[in-house]
């Protein structure tokens, strides 16, 4: 198959961080047809070969596994081209026509990979010159607007140019290994969905920690906090993949059509719910790792009195007959003690306790970051001397759980989230990009929250860098007799 792939905001932090280096890895792994070509297309007056040697640099601050050697930078940089186009220019877009039309690929895709509010003229400018025929397709990066009215707009101007199929939005949280395995798991066994429901689960939580605050991104951060960077997003599609009833097929509306009902189902917030199930924070200085960070009022360009929330905890419904009153409590945050993602799956208690002592209920870790795995805590007996020879003859329970490290049992190819996400843009596969209706929903449900914020400063709550977020956070889980995880 012959590709071109082109990258608008082809100097972008996002190009240089995740879309090149998870390029290069596909090409290392012999997944990158060799005769695809990558345009990077930016204002800056360079030319192929200066593009390459801007984006060798780049790479070199990738981890050493998967910095390319000097033979294999050569190769892989053969495939990569640069454009000088200023994107408000009309004629700019003939000089890529141009470019594009030298052959005729069997698949283009635009990766849209600048700032949103370009979205709309880049996708008329492409229409208005003929670059939105049936083969190309074009990848849109979140943040898809900054409220539902924005994501309208946008989701209006691009299929206006371009069918849904066409129109791919990007959430790199649905390409990780351990969200496909969570499908497969649900899915491809029968184990699990018998007991996955009300009936067996107490309750659901969905954490995103990071301990990196905002870095060079404070000004496009303060302008859309936790809530849209994280929660509208990433903590939302991941909610769907573990609450959706099963799909007709594997196929992308199929699915897409079950996430959509979640979506739907979620018990919307109005002001005294934000108030009650939604904690807010933003972090002070602290320690990570031993080592002292600023606090987010002091990151630069950041505002010193702004209220741009850096951490969001909320405990939500989905109102259906199969989760009705199992509560999902989802958490995100910047500066946290780790970098920590995952999903985990508190199973109810035994209905009869026969052995003795207090028990923890099974529950089913779905690791996503730093490792990935799955891990299923269940209860044992040891069976040693001391164990057995106690108390009444029965014998306590001991926590011990299984453990599926992936990347110890498919230790080959693995494949990470963008570059996973960049080939089946190229190959048409639209499993698991977001349609605009869903992402619209998801708007349309953290809407209240971002309503009710903007009328209320006070609600905003500091937490030291290196902890779990406000003790609010503790509390809100703690009403309904639970705890976070790590807190067990
Ligand atoms: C992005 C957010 O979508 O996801 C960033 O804009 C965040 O703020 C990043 O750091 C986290 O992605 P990952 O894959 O590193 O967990």
């Amino acid at each position: 198959m012959s590709f071109d792939l082109v990258f608008f905001g082809g100097t972008g932090d996002l190009t240089w961080r995740k879309l090149m280096p998870s390029l290069f890895q596909a090409w290392r792994h012999g997944k990158l047809p060799r005769d695809g070509r990558i345009l990077a297309v930016a204002r800056d007056g360079i030319d192929d070969q200066g593009y390459r040697q801007w984006l060798q640099e780049r790479l070199q601050e990738a981890d050493s596994a998967k910095r390319p050697s000097q033979e294999e930078f050569n190769q892989f940089s053969a495939q990569i081209h640069y454009l000088r186009m200023d994107l408000s220019i009309a004629a700019d877009y003939l000089k890529l026509k141009d470019w594009l039309t030298q052959r005729q690929a069997d698949t283009t895709v635009m990766y849209l990979a600048t700032s949103p509010h370009l979205f709309p003229i880049i996708c008329q400018q492409l229409g208005a010159c003929g670059l939105n025929h049936d083969k190309v397709r074009v990848v849109l990066e979140k943040p898809l607007g900054h409220d539902l009215a924005s994501a309208q707009e946008i989701n209006r101007a691009v299929s206006a140019v371009f069918c849904e199929k066409q129109a791919l939005r990007i959430d790199h949280y649905l390409g990780k290994p351990s969200v496909q395995n969570l499908m497969a798991l649900r899915f491809g066994n029968v184990l699990f969905e018998p007991l996955w429901r009300r009936e067996s689960i107490a309750n659901i939580q969905i954490t995103l920690a990071e301990s990196l605050g905002v870095g060079t991104r404070g000004d496009f951060y303060n302008r859309t906090g936790a809530l849209r960077d994280m929660i509208q997003n990433h903590a939302l599609q991941l909610l769907t993949m573990v609450a959706m009833e099963p799909p007709s097929s594997a196929d992308a509306d199929a699915i897409r059509d079950e996430k959509l009902k979640v979506l739907k189902s979620l018990k919307p917030f109005d002001a005294n719910s934000v108030a009650r199930d939604v904690v807010r924070g933003q972090y002070r200085s602290g320690m990570i790792n031993g080592q002292p960070v600023k606090g987010y009022l002091e990151e630069d360009k950041v505002a010193p009195d702004s209220h741009t929330e850096t951490f969001v905890a909320l405990r939500c419904e989905v109102q259906n007959w199969r989760w009705a009153g199992v509560p999902f409590y989802l958490r995100t945050g910047k500066r946290m003690a780790h970098r920590h993602a995952e999903i985990v799956v508190n199973f109810r208690p035994t209905p009869h306790q026969i052995f003795p002592g207090a028990h923890t209920p099974n529950k089913l870790v779905i690791k996503l970051q730093p490792d990935d795995g799955l891990e299923l805590h269940l209860l044992a007996a040891k069976g040693t001397v001391s164990s057995v020879l106690t108390g009444s003859g029965h014998e306590s329970l001991s926590p011990v759980s299984l453990d599926l490290d992936f990347d110890k049992a498919f230790p080959t190819d693995r494949v990470g989230a963008y570059e996973r996400m960049l080939l089946d843009a190229l190959a048409g596969r639209l499993n698991l990009f977001v349609r605009s209706d869903e992402q619209e929903q998801a708007w349309r449900w953290v809407e209240p929250m971002l309503e009710a914020w903007s009328q209320d400063a006070q609600s905003l709550r500091p937490y030291a860098a290196g902890t779990w977020g406000p003790p609010a956070a503790s509390a809100l889980v703690a009403r309904d007799g639970f705890a976070w995880a790590e807190e067990i």
